[in-house]
């Protein structure tokens, strides 16, 4: 059978979980072709880690368009601005991507049409694994019948905020907070701005279901919450929808949770195996 030949943009918590499965998991039929970080020395440490070495490695996206032609798939798993940079030359190029810096399809206007027009023309797959949440499957389902709301709550501890922009010029004092205390509500859209951390999860329910305008947040501040804690709220025809995930951090990137590394995993699975269990 012929591999899936894979490029990876990001060699951090991420990237490194998934050049790990792609190089030690025989049935996900891929090979890795090139990666690609801002930081060579991220490259090489997880280079040396793998037992298949990709021959091509790159700092930055000069000529990126030529080493684009031997692979089919780019994965991005980097940042914001890794997205356009990297995502769009490969669309055009006709090559499948999978996103995992999905937060910059709703905080860049314009970006999702773009990426959707694109791999319209061309022909060409985006794949968006579900990352940090779970849910995601309901939800598309829910929405081809109609979704009247979706409520994201994120609890963390109030430590979680230390540095938050939003949470200083509000002048809510994290230290004194003894009870749960709802530190921000409103649409996605405006979340993501304010809590650039959670643009993630944000984006990701936004898309699947009712939009970044629609898709409610509520921030928690919970003296008793120890890991990350996401809920998911949906009503439409179908019913009512609710998920609640305990997440625990990536060992290597704390800001990143396991369970997104394994959603990418997944995803992959899914796209080189020929029987597609779930929505
Ligand atoms: N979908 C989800 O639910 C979800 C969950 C967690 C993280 N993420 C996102 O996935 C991405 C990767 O997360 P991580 O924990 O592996 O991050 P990380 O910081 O551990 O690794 C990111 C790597 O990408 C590199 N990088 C960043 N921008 C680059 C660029 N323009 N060109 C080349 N290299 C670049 C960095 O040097 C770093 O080594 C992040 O953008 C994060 O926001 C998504």
């Amino acid at each position: 059978m012929t591999k899936i030949r894979v490029g990876v943009v990001g060699c951090g918590a991420i990237g490194t979980e998934i050049c790990k499965a792609i190089d030690g998991y025989a049935d996900l039929g891929m090979e890795l072709k090139f990666l690609i970080d801002s930081h060579p020395e991220r490259i090489e440490k997880l280079r040396k880690s793998l037992i298949k070495k990709p021959a091509i490695i790159k700092s930055d996206s000069a000529r990126l368009d030529e080493i684009l032609t031997g692979v089919d798939l780019l994965i991005e798993c980097a940042s914001q601005a890794a997205v356009r940079e990297f995502a769009i030359p490969a669309l055009k190029q006709g090559k499948d991507v999978m996103i995992l810096t999905v937060g910059a399809l709703i905080y860049e206007d314009g970006l999702f049409e773009e990426i959707e027009h694109i791999s319209k023309e061309k022909g060409c797959k985006v794949y968006i694994p579900s990352g940090a949440v779970a849910g995601i499957d309901g939800l598309k389902s829910g929405a081809i019948g109609g979704i009247h709301s979706v409520l994201l709550t994120t609890r963390k501890p109030p430590s979680g905020f230390a540095g938050n922009a939003y949470v200083k010029e509000k002048g809510i004092d994290l230290l004194s907070i003894e009870e749960e205390e709802t530190l921000f509500t409103g649409s996605a859209k405006e979340a993501v701005r304010f809590f650039p951390e959670n643009v993630n999860v944000a984006a990701s329910l936004s898309l699947a279901g009712i939009g970044p305008e629609a898709t409610r947040v509520k921030i928690v501040a919970d003296p008793s919450a120890v890991e990350n804690v996401h809920e998911i709220e949906a009503r439409g025809e179908f019913g009512k929808l609710f998920v609640r995930v305990e997440n625990v951090p990536s060992r290597a990137n704390p800001k990143t949770s396991y369970l997104a590394a394994l959603s990418a995993i997944a995803t992959l699975k899914s796209i080189s195996y020929p029987i597609r269990v779930g929505t």
